[in-house]
């Protein structure tokens, strides 16, 4: 769904930002992107749904090469959340915003309608709405709702969960985790926050200074402290904790499997957990 091919960028009058990268994304991935600040996951995210072309390399977004496609036929298939909502947000009702999208890719106004109003009960929100007075939650839930509502094949999403709160947060993870399971949209979501990550992603892509680290299976990368601290992020903190419990505790990465490990070190009668 999403190839990087050794692909280099820089910003004009700028070195370097993204050096030689490669990955690719499958199809129905669900995967994270973490890093220090300025190690280029923003970058990398606009090189995906083709606002910045590699300066070397090829991006290809479900085959199609980014510097050959009109940016109007991949938006068609990416859609993209920016870090901040308000560089997002354009229209002076949550009812029009949603439906921008919608009307720029050609869909009939019943059509239109039709989709908006179920957006908008999804995500609990009023077709009435002046956005900009809203709530930091409420624009970042308008946001998303105005590009998941065109029903793209690839999701990007830029820090989504900043400045929500915790229940906030877990309604837009849920409902992303539901689209990828029930539509196989690919998500590939950016993050500093390793709770997020663990709970949520399968697989992790490490970025440090434009260069990738670490690409591997989430509950493998969150206790590789190396590479999580060349990335500068915080470990989350069962993983953490299990590593420091030894062997007996390779299999923890959750709550849940936390207690039942607990439980299971004092049926067997071993009055530490720590070996
Ligand atoms: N428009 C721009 N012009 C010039 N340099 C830029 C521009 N945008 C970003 N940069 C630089 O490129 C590097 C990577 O920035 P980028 O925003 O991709 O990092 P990031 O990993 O998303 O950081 P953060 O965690 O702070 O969001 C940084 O050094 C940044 O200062
Ligand atoms: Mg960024």
């Amino acid at each position: 769904m999403l190839t990087f091919d050794k692909v280099s960028f820089a910003y004009p009058d700028a070195k370097e930002t993204i050096n030689q990268l490669s990955f690719h994304i499958e199809k129905g991935e669900m995967v994270s992107l973490i890093g220090s600040n300025g190690a280029g996951k923003s970058t990398i995210s606009r090189l995906a749904n083709g606002l910045l072309l590699p300066t070397a390399g090829k991006v290809y977004v479900d085959g199609a090469d980014t510097q050959r496609t009109k940016t109007s036929a991949i938006a068609k298939k990416v859609g993209f959340l920016f870090q901040n909502p308000d560089r997002q947000i354009c229209q002076n009702s949550v009812y029009d915003e949603i439906a921008f999208g919608l009307k720029v890719q050609g869909f009939s106004k019943e059509e239109t309608d039709r989709r908006t109003k179920e957006v908008l009960e999804t995500f609990s929100l009023k077709g009435d709405w002046f956005p900009f007075t809203r709530s930091r939650g409420e624009r970042q839930r308008i946001a998303l709702a105005s590009v998941l509502v065109t029903k793209p094949e690839l999701v990007i999403l830029d820090e989504p969960t900043t400045g929500l709160d915790y229940r906030e947060c877990i309604m837009i993870m849920d409902y992303l985790t539901q689209l990828n399971k029930t539509e196989n949209v690919t998500v590939l979501m950016v993050s500093h926050d390793m709770e997020l990550v663990q709970e949520y992603a399968k697989r992790v892509l490490v970025l440090t200074r434009g260069r990738l680290v670490g690409d591997g299976n989430t509950n493998a990368i969150m206790k590789d402290m190396s590479i999580l601290s060349k990335a500068n992020v915080i470990p989350a903190q069962i993983p953490t904790l299990a590593l420091k419990f030894g062997d007996r505790f390779s299999d923890v990465y959750t709550i849940e499997e936390m207690v039942d490990a607990i439980k299971k070190e004092k049926q067997q009668g071993k009055g530490e957990v720590a070996s």
